[in-house]
């Protein structure tokens, strides 16, 4: 199943707002359409928004709309992933908008089989490995980046198994990267998000791999719960690795310096249109949190195992 395909003319999204129980593509023929389905996130993490962004943007182009005004609008989808930004440059510096979304599709999918052959160096037989959010196949072209290492160490042969966080507030770990590893056959088990220190401390995890929406100076940006797996992977000496190709890297700014998008207060108060918490609760919703530098082990791009910067 793919994330996303271009035909005829239309950019087709798959749903990832009814997975794992609905496979429905939502089809974009307007740049809009695909702004509204990055803020929905009908389409989400940081690789499959950055090349569903230079497909929106070649939607414009052959609308004849105005460029400047729809890469303006296009980045003001959402703040946090560095590959919106860095695709709708891309795009706009081309001469040929469709040319260049299409290779980006293509250049997606080869990078992400060129970290995951990198980052299954890290990962040793029979190992457990903890992920959070999900930064696999659903959230690139093809293959991912954390599950991407994953499965690679699979094709490899190498026992291990996965332990995914749920992933509160839309669980995406719950809903998508446990569905990816049961469709590879990968034993995987699902935990909320605070038994992650508790497993590490009963010594059953072996490794952390995550993705990011940014890596920039002073350390990493990924989905809400990942500092707290950081610390816990610290205290309790478990490799911390990040899975990023090089379209994530932000050399311009320090990591402390980003917009860290806050999300709509219904995501926390309950769940699938179900109110959990009393009525007229107040609720912060960050969707991002900052890992720093200091408790990165390494991070594992297309070519090869960096330090944090
Ligand atoms: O809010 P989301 O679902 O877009 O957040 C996604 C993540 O945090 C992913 O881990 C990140 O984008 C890396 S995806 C390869």
């Amino acid at each position: 199943m793919k994330t996303m395909y271009w035909k005829d003319d239309l950019l087709c999204l798959l749903d990832q707002t009814l997975l794992p129980h609905e496979t429905e593509y939502l089809i974009c023929g307007t740049y809009q359409d695909v702004i509204n389905a990055i803020k929905t996130m009908v389409v989400r993490g940081a690789p499959a928004i950055g090349v569903a962004a230079a497909f929106g943007m070649a939607l414009a182009y052959l609308a004849d709309e105005d460029m400047e005004k729809a890469a303006q609008e296009m980045k003001d989808a959402r703040p946090t992933a560095v590959n919106l930004f860095w695709a709708v440059d891309r795009v706009m510096a081309s001469d040929d908008p469709l040319t260049e979304a299409l290779l980006m599709y293509e250049e997606d999918m080869d990078t992400n089989r060129r970290m995951g052959m990198h980052g299954a160096t890290v990962i040793d037989e029979g190992d457990t490995i903890l992920t959070h959010c999900n930064a696999g196949a659903l959230a690139c072209v093809d293959f991912g980046t954390a599950l991407g290492v994953i499965r690679a160490a699979n094709q490899e042969g190498k026992n291990i198994s996965v332990v995914c966080d749920e992933t509160r507030p839309v669980l995406q770990g719950a809903r998508l990267s446990v569905w990816e590893m049961q469709q590879e056959n990968i034993p995987v088990k699902l935990i909320v998000d605070g038994a992650a220190g508790r497993l590490m401390q009963e010594g059953q995890i072996n490794k952390v791999v995550i993705g990011a929406d940014r890596v920039a100076k002073g350390g990493i940006a990924n989905k809400i719960g990942s500092l707290m797996v950081a610390l816990a992977a610290k205290r309790f000496n478990v490799p911390f690795y990040v899975a990023a190709p090089k379209s994530t890297f932000d050399h311009e700014n320090s990591i402390y310096d980003i917009e860290i998008e806050e999300r709509d207060p219904e995501e926390v108060l309950g769940f699938a249109g179900c109110q959990a918490a009393p009525w007229g609760t107040e609720v912060r919703n960050p969707s991002f949190d900052v890992v720093p530098s200091d408790l990165i082990t390494g991070i594992i791009t297309e070519d090869g195992i960096l330090d944090p910067l």
